[in-house]
Formats: structure tokens, C-alpha cells, sequence
């Protein structure tokens, strides 16, 4: 938890209280709404939290907000899926390959019928396919154990948005139907469809966030519990991704100038991993045409750029 006496006469804290109270009158951009239920969230949340890969956490704003994590989990199930197949096996369903498209576009690799890589909805559909398990409940809990070792406790799904992205997911829908045809998937695709559903429904706060940032910057290590969340060898394929794709198609443009493996989600997320140093969560859910944190991204690059975290 939070040291605040040692929090509060921190200097990173106080850039964090400034940087808040600069951007927390900005209203631009706009909250998801094709997710009817991600529509309804306070436009003004807002928070900021840094913890450093030795276990210290600074916080600023609503860090205990829950919200669902969203595209952010994509990250971690790419995570399971190479630690229980090998990088070889999952590279034949999902390849590496920035879209330089929205997330949800429908498109697969030409060539190989791949979805491009695992950041994207169609690639994450497919990596969740891959999820082992006797059967859904099992396949569920096993992904929910995984959660739990980056998070440092347990992780509970909101139930209205997944209902809510159930019922409207359409485009996914069509997404996995493609991926089914070409033989990307293999499995039910409605089985597949909820469980993807449900780890996108999946309810974190900045907090929690920062500590999964830090677990990967800490090369696999949870700095809160020690446990060890994912082998360390794959953390350098989960960073590689993230780095060329985490950001959808502003990736290009993000690492130019902020330099650091992130990944961002549509409510309103975005964790950044400074390796062997930093995880980094902002929350603010008003969103650009591209569906990236506005705030987020504001936040992001004044870090960068006043810590010289740019990894060139
Ligand atoms: O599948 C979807 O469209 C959402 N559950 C997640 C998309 C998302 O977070 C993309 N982020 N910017």
C-alpha cells in the first residue's frame, strides 16, 4: 500500500499533483459508447499512479476508481497463451505485425490468414482461444489466477459490461466468425467470445494497473507479493508487442515521443512499462477519434519527456 508520509515528501509525487491539477480541466475528447454501459462513467474521473519495480507507489487522483480494464488485459492473455503453447505455436494464430488500422478492423494477414498481432480485437479473440482449460468455468478461473498474480489479489468481472458488450458485440462477432473460417480459431466461438468478453469486463483501479505495469517492468516479479506472475522470458515478447502495437494505429507516433512499451484501453486506461524502473497507469475516460486516453497521452509524453524515460 501507499507509504504517504514517504509518498507526500516524494518529488515525483508533487510532478504527479501538478501534472493532475494541469490537465484536470480538460475536457477534450469523448467516453466510449459503442459499449452502451462505458457511456454512463463520470467524464471527470481522472487519476495518475507510478509504482517503481522496488515496490513504492505514487498516487494522485481517483487511483481507487474501479473501472474494467478493457484492451489492457490483451497484453496479459498474450502472456498465458505464449507461456502455455511456446512462441512458436502461437506465432502460426497471431502474428506480430503493427495494422497501422483501428483495433476492431476487420482484417486478417493476407497470406497467412493470421490476424496481425495479438493488440488488436482479432488478435486477442484468437489469443483467448488459446486459453487451456477443461471447460469455460475452468478456462475462466485459470485466466482470473493469472490476473491475480500481476494484481497482488483478486479480480472480479463487472457484470453489466459484459451483458452489455455481450449483447452488442456484433463486430467481434464477425471477427471471430472470419478467424473460425480460416481455422485461426478452433474452438466454440460464442464459448470464446465470453470469456474474451469477460476478461475485457475485468475491474481494476490506477493502482492496480501501476502494479501490473511494474510486474513487467520488474521482468515478470510482482513487486508488491514477490510471486513470480509470468516467466521471465516472455515479458520480452509481451514488451516487443506492446512497444509496435500497444497504442493501435497512434503507435507510430507514441513511441516517437514517449518511447515505452504502453497499451491502452477504450475505458479510458493506459499503462506504460519503463523496464527495470517503472510501471506507469494513467485512468481518464475521455477518449480520441483512435480510442487512447486523451489525459493519458498528455501525461504520458510530460512524463517522458521530464524524466528522459524515451528508451533512445
Ligand atoms: O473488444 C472491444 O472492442 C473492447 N472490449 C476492447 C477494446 C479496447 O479497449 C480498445 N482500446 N482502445
Amino acid at each position: 500500500m501507499i507509504n504517504e508520509s514517504e509518498a507526500i515528501s516524494s518529488p515525483l509525487l508533487s510532478v504527479l499533483q501538478d501534472l493532475h491539477q494541469k490537465y484536470q480541466h480538460l475536457q477534450e475528447g469523448e467516453l466510449a459508447d459503442y459499449i452502451p454501459e462505458l457511456a454512463k462513467v463520470n467524464p471527470d474521473l481522472f487519476s495518475i499512479c507510478v509504482m517503481t519495480t522496488d515496490g513504492q507507489i505514487f498516487a494522485v487522483g481517483d487511483y481507487q476508481h474501479l473501472f474494467t480494464i478493457q484492451s489492457i488485459s490483451k497484453v496479459f492473455v498474450y502472456g498465458m497463451a505464449l507461456e502455455e503453447h511456446g512462441r512458436d505455436y502461437v506465432l502460426t494464430k497471431v502474428g506480430v505485425e503493427p495494422t497501422g488500422e483501428a483495433f476492431n478492423s476487420i482484417v486478417l494477414d493476407e497470406m497467412s490468414k493470421r490476424p496481425y498481432n495479438p493488440m488488436v480485437n482479432a488478435g486477442a479473440i484468437a489469443t483467448t482461444s488459446l486459453i487451456k482449460g477443461s471447460g469455460p468455468t475452468e478456462r475462466l478461473n485459470r485466466m482470473l489466477d493469472m490476473f491475480r498474480r500481476y494484481i497482488g489479489h483478486d479480480i472480479f468481472i463487472d457484470i453489466s459490461v459484459f451483458m452489455s458488450e455481450r449483447t452488442t458485440g456484433h463486430r467481434n462477432r464477425a471477427i471471430a466468425h472470419l478467424m473460425l473460417n480460416f481455422g485461426m480459431i478452433d474452438r466454440n466461438i460464442e464459448e470464446v467470445l465470453d470469456l474474451y468478453f469477460q476478461q475485457c469486463a475485468l475491474m481494476v483501479n490506477c493502482q492496480d494497473l501501476a502494479v501490473m505495469a511494474a510486474t513487467l517492468a520488474n521482468n515478470g516479479v510482482n513487486p508488491l507479493t514477490g510471486e513470480q506472475a509470468i516467466k521471465r522470458d516472455y515479458v520480452r515478447d509481451i514488451l516487443s508487442v506492446m512497444y509496435t502495437c500497444g497504442m493501435y494505429n497512434f503507435t507510430g507516433e507514441w513511441v516517437y515521443n514517449v518511447g515505452l512499451p504502453a497499451k491502452s484501453g477504450v475505458s479510458g486506461g493506459i499503462m506504460v512499462v519503463v523496464p527495470n524502473k517503472l510501471g506507469i497507469a494513467v485512468f481518464s475516460p475521455l477518449l480520441d477519434e483512435r480510442g487512447n486516453s486523451v489525459r493519458g497521452v498528455k501525461i504520458c509524453e510530460e512524463l517522458s519527456q521530464k524524466y528522459g524515460l524515451h528508451i533512445f
